[in-house]
């Protein structure tokens, strides 16, 4: 047996979506079935529909989600029917070398459903980070499924499957932001944003928000940043030595992803300073940098994929803390919207209008 029930798909790249009929087979083992509540729009969905991750069209979109299990396959024992959870893309193996070195955070295969959801004709769908929940059901792994507090608004609650988390993680965990630590994030959408939350949540001493949109800068503020640069008025990289008594921050986030932004990271550190790279970069970028640079400058030049969170340990330790008002999540939820607007989020993503769009059923 199997269900229909409606999905948004990318068909072909830079194509706008479609809502369709998409098929959800029974969960098999180690298989669920979540009614979805709430996904909000990530830059991630659009950067698939644009080819940017891969081409293995069509695509299920839609990863930042929240929802209440349906029904789960033989050996679950992870979560049980009715449980609300939030969706995670860090399903830990516990087998891989990362798992069994004591880096789960690092987990080279995570687990995914192993059967396929498909068109009603048969076309089998990639879901987007194995998750694919711009529908009103989805089968995932049980493991990417984190039970947390059902108090917790789902379309706020979703929000950490990825931007929210890929951002605070991307400033507690990678760059072990601490309170008498200099920063700087470079874009504030919503990735950024919670990468200013993030910092402001352990101390920072001072946190520098960079954008080329005012309004962003604006918004910036309300999750912590204590100064503000528009990179289109004023060079990021002199300005933020500025403000950091001449030397630079001591942890510089690029939330964009662009040679660009990555190189006012990179010169904008402190010496020995630690640059943190989150925003993804599309295949054609290049950098072309002296090597001495790098040499010369010391520090530590990382990447940060989903924050290095543990789905398990962060997520429900992230819920209390929005639960007990000390750390704003809700204000991500720039609006609520339903499945068929799923387009047009992207449009206003792309004009900054909003922090996140949140699809809610
Ligand atoms: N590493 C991860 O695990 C992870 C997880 C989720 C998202 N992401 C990535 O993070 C990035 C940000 O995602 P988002 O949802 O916040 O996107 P977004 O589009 O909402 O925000 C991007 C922000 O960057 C600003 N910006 C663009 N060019 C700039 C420039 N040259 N200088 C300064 N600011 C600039 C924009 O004005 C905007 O405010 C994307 O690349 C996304 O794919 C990474
Ligand atoms: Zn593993
Ligand atoms: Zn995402």
């Amino acid at each position: 047996m199997s269900q229909t029930v409606r999905g948004v798909i990318s068909r072909s790249k830079g194509q706008p979506v479609e809502l369709v009929d998409i098929v959800i087979p029974d969960p098999g083992p180690g298989e669920v079935v979540v009614a979805i509540q709430a996904c909000g729009v990530c830059h991630t969905d659009l950067t698939y529909r644009e080819g940017g991750i891969n081409d293995d069209y069509p695509f299920l979109l839609g990863h930042e989600a929240a929802g209440i299990v349906e029904s789960i396959g033989a050996g679950v024992t992870h979560v049980e029917v009715g449980d609300f959870v939030i969706l995670n893309w860090r399903a830990v193996c516990g087998e891989c070398r990362a798992c069994k070195r004591g880096r789960p955070h690092l987990c080279f295969d995570t687990f995914n459903a192993t059967q396929k959801m498909t068109l009603t004709d048969g076309t089998e769908l990639s879901p987007a980070l194995g998750i694919g929940a711009f529908a009103d059901k989805t089968l995932v792994h049980q493991g990417q499924c984190t039970k947390v507090d059902s108090t917790a608004d789902p379309a706020v609650a979703g929000l950490l499957g990825c931007g929210v988390m890929a951002g605070i993680g991307a400033a507690i965990n990678t760059g072990a932001i601490n309170r008498d630590d200099t920063v700087a994030v470079i874009g504030c959408g919503g990735v950024g944003d919670a990468a200013i939350a993030g910092a402001a949540l352990v101390g920072a001493r001072r946190i520098i928000a960079v954008d080329v949109d005012d309004r962003k800068l604006h918004t910036a503020r309300e999750f912590g940043a204590t100064h503000t640069i528009n990179a289109k008025d004023l060079d990021a990289v002199d300005t933020i030595q500025d403000l950091t008594d001449g030397f630079g921050a001591d942890v510089v986030i690029d939330a964009v992803g662009r040679p660009e932004t990555w190189k006012q990271a990179f010169y904008a550190r402190d010496l020995a300073g630690t640059v943190v790279l989150v925003g993804v970069p599309t295949p054609d970028m290049k950098l072309e940098m002296p090597l001495v640079d790098f040499f010369s400058r010391g520090g530590s030049l990382k990447s940060s994929w989903y924050g290095d969170c543990l789905p398990e340990r962060d997520f429900p330790t992230l819920i209390s803390l929005y639960l007990q008002g000390r750390l704003p999540v809700e204000k991500f939820v720039s609006e609520r919207i339903g499945l068929d607007q799923v387009e047009d989020a992207f449009h206003k993503m792309h004009a900054g209008e909003v922090l996140r769009s949140v699809v809610v059923f």
